[in-house]
């Protein structure tokens, strides 16, 4: 539909009917059984049943076909319903969690496996995602870390880059490709003390700095949708914050989609003491620029009423239903309202779509220890222990759509890899600890002593009899995700005990961990020999770690976020400022800036990762000292495969302004590259740095660089490397 013939549409809809294109209402509305991500109260009636323009958490090309026809014949206008799902980390073929994806600091495997998900769920009648997410996370007790790519504002960037291109290809019209909306708008996971829907109070320079990056260079890609967040920032919802949605978003950013809300965050701005009633909330959002109300029925019950009173004037209104019947245009919704839609099989796992998850779930998983090269796995006897050796739950509670009958658990994999007489498994213990709180209730579990007990006798008899023991231990999937902060970050109680127990019997150690946050791996760090992070790894998880472990490929995962010493460090975070009284490296830190307790930096810092085979870094260079704007410095290193393996190796570029006329942080993620060597082969590494990459918020408030001084680092985490210095001359 061209341009005219829209708004000829939109010229002759009846105010209610606009109305209604801003409402989007629960998929349980038109199906009992669609998946409920919020919490609902009351029902829709008959009318914006027939006229919501959009519903989300229901799938399948059956149902959407028979809702889609259904509404269609209904509507006045004739106008599609669009179907929105979350689809986060996959639809039939699940990739790693976010936190995992992150992890591979590879964002064309990211974009390959967004795309894969746009194909799988447009398959299934999806027109939009609610991804991806950009918040920014620095603080593990908020369990929605794992639905981000991390702690850093460049990697987060790269990545929510990738994946709205992934998921829109180039042309929405394309049924291969999907809607992507970034969210959560803004600053969500700055919630104080990491716990969920909380408040946030930054400083405009951090919020601008920090938390809005990633957000912002996502859009640059022009994602369909951005959503808004559940939190206050500074006081003001983000849902109804002026500030954030008209100035930054849209005239900053230059935003021109959809902006939908979050789960009843119209509505919960009355919770807020925001707004006084719903009225009142659907107001506040509107003059925010909020298009799209999402389930709370603020919008439903009453902006017909704020239009025809003018509080909200018909303009505004029609701004915002342009909106979203362009995008159904974009959508290619006008010329065929089932698009993409495979009537015959649906969205299907194909063997193509497996192979890019298992290469991405091997990518993912983040080597943090090889005590004596416990690893690869020698070909011996490997007993594979632990809740996590043979479970199919290794995707998030946020790949619902995705069915663990699919899901290749370790021990499959090791059976496909090895000998049957030459391996064991054992489940070693439960999951968690009796009376476990997750989002989705308490986890009690009859004779719950008894049955550890008798778990414990076969795992310690299953560790006698091998020379290696895997552990694989972790965080339940249902402990991660929305509404699961926590206060602890230790492993659950029975599975330390484990631990223990199969550490008494001598063997030689592998200890694997399964998570979506980071934990606290103190005890698993003293008791193994070899240690490993594998996230939560998804439909070829299995596949994916038994290829790691068996040597098949070297492990090539960083940490894309601190993993803490102890929970008390929290919110923690590499890019952090100096201070007045900076600690020593070594020498006195009385009255310095420190823990009496514990170490300042992470246990294992941001862009950390081990590999079997090792690299060498030459002398890094830089092609000059001084460089005005306009100009670019070369940095370069040259990289060496010192070991017998082929191996991969991402190399980082950190840089530090080190005066400001606002402190900057230590050190920053500027770059970073993951090359791919032969033993005994190098690479020189380059990477070109212009004046726009050292802009800042300045003290004048103004996005900007400032001459002097620079340290720059080439080197493989975010801990180690020598600086070098380099001058800004204006
Ligand atoms: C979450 C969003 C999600 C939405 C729709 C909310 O509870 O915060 O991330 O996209 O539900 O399912």
């Amino acid at each position: 539909m061209d341009n005219k013939a829209l708004e000829a549409l939109l010229n002759d809809m009846s105010l209610e009917e606009k109305v209604m294109q801003l409402v989007q209402i629960p998929g349980s509305e038109y199906e009992a059984d669609a998946e409920i991500t919020g919490v609902t109260r009351g029902q829709a009636n008959e009318k914006v049943k027939q006229l919501a323009g959009s519903t989300l958490g229901v799938w399948g090309s059956k149902r959407i076909k028979k809702i889609q026809e259904k509404y269609m014949k209904e509507h006045p206008h004739h106008i599609p319903l669009m179907f929105m799902l979350d689809v986060i980390h996959g639809h039939k073929t699940v990739l790693p969690c976010p936190l995992g994806q992150g992890a591979t600091f590879d964002p064309e495997a990211v974009k390959a496996g967004a795309a894969m998900q746009a194909r799988e769920a447009s398959a299934d009648g999806i027109h939009a995602t609610f991804s991806p997410m950009a918040d920014l996370c620095r603080d593990a007790r908020w369990g929605r870390i794992m639905e981000s790519t991390g702690e850093d504002k460049y990697l987060n960037s790269c990545m929510a880059a990738a994946m709205v291109e992934g998921y829109q290809g180039d042309d929405l019209k394309d049924p291969d490709h999907i809607a992507a909306c970034v969210k959560h708008f803004a600053a969500y996971g700055a919630a104080e003390g990491g716990r969920d829907y909380n408040n946030t109070e930054l400083s405009e320079h951090t919020l601008r700095e920090h938390y809005l990056r990633a957000y912002g260079e996502a859009v640059k890609k022009n994602p369909a949708m951005v959503m808004t967040s559940f939190n206050t920032i500074n006081g003001i919802p983000a849902t109804g914050n002026r500030f954030l949605m008209k100035k930054i978003l849209r005239e900053e950013f230059g935003f021109k989609g959809v902006l939908i809300s979050d789960w009843a965050a119209v509505g919960e701005m009355i919770n807020h003491g925001f707004a006084e009633d719903q009225k009142d909330a659907a107001y506040k959002a509107m003059m925010a620029g909020v298009d799209i109300d999402m389930t709370s029925g603020c919008y439903s019950g009453n902006l017909e009423e704020l239009v025809k009173s003018g509080a909200v004037s018909e303009k505004m209104l029609d701004e915002a239903v342009l909106r979203v019947l362009n995008m159904k245009n974009d959508l290619g919704l006008f010329e065929d309202p089932f698009r993409g839609i495979d009537m015959e099989e649906g969205a299907k796992i194909n063997e193509e779509s497996r192979q890019l998850a298992r290469k991405t779930a091997a990518q993912s998983l983040v080597l943090l220890e090889n005590k004596g090269k416990a690893l690869p796995l020698r070909k011996e006897k490997n007993a594979f222990i632990g809740p996590y050796a043979n479970t199919k739950r290794l995707q998030s509670s946020w790949a619902f759509s995705g069915e663990d009958e699919n899901t290749v658990t370790v021990f499959e994999a090791a059976s496909s890899a090895y000998d049957e007489g030459s391996i064991k498994c054992a489940e070693g213990c439960t999951m968690m600890d009796q009376d476990a709180v997750t989002a989705r209730g308490v986890c009690h579990v009859d004779n719950w002593q008894e049955e550890n007990d008798r778990l414990l006798k076969e795992a310690v008899e299953t560790a006698e009899w091998a020379d290696t023991v895997v552990l694989c231990l972790g965080e339940d999937s249902t402990q991660s995700g929305e509404a699961t902060s926590k206060a602890s970050l230790k492993l659950p109680e029975v599975q330390l005990r484990l631990l223990d127990e199969i550490e008494k019997t001598g063997k030689r150690i592998v200890t694997l961990i399964f998570t979506g946050r980071p934990l606290e791996l103190k005890e698993a760090v003293e008791l193994s020999d070899a240690l490993m992070v594998c996230w939560l790894p998804g439909t070829e998880g299995g596949n994916g770690v038994m290829d790691v472990l068996s040597g098949k490929v070297s492990p090539s995962g960083r940490l894309p976020v601190s993993f803490p010493y102890t929970v008390g460090q929290e919110p923690l975070h590499y890019d952090m400022y100096a201070t007045g009284r900076p600690k020593p490296e070594n020498g006195p830190s009385e009255y310095t800036s420190r823990y009496l307790d514990c170490e300042n930096g992470a246990l294992y810092p941001f862009g950390y990762g081990l590999s079997y085979t090792a690299f060498e870094y030459g002398e890094p260079k830089l092609s000059a000292e001084r460089m005005s704007a306009g100009e670019t410095l070369t940095a370069s290193v040259t990289v060496r495969n010192t070991g017998k393996m082929k191996g991969d190796t991402t190399v980082q570029l950190y840089i530090r302004d080190v005066t400001g006329s606002r402190v900057r942080p230590v050190r920053e993620l500027s770059g970073f590259r993951k090359i791919s060597l032969e033993p005994g082969e190098e690479a020189e590494v380059r990477f070109d740095i212009n004046e726009e990459m050292l802009r800042f918020w300045t003290a004048e408030e103004k996005w900007e660089s400032e001459p002097g001084k620079f340290n720059l680092w080439l080197c493989d985490n975010s801990r180690d490397g020598r600086p070098m210095e380099f001058w800004l001359e204006r």
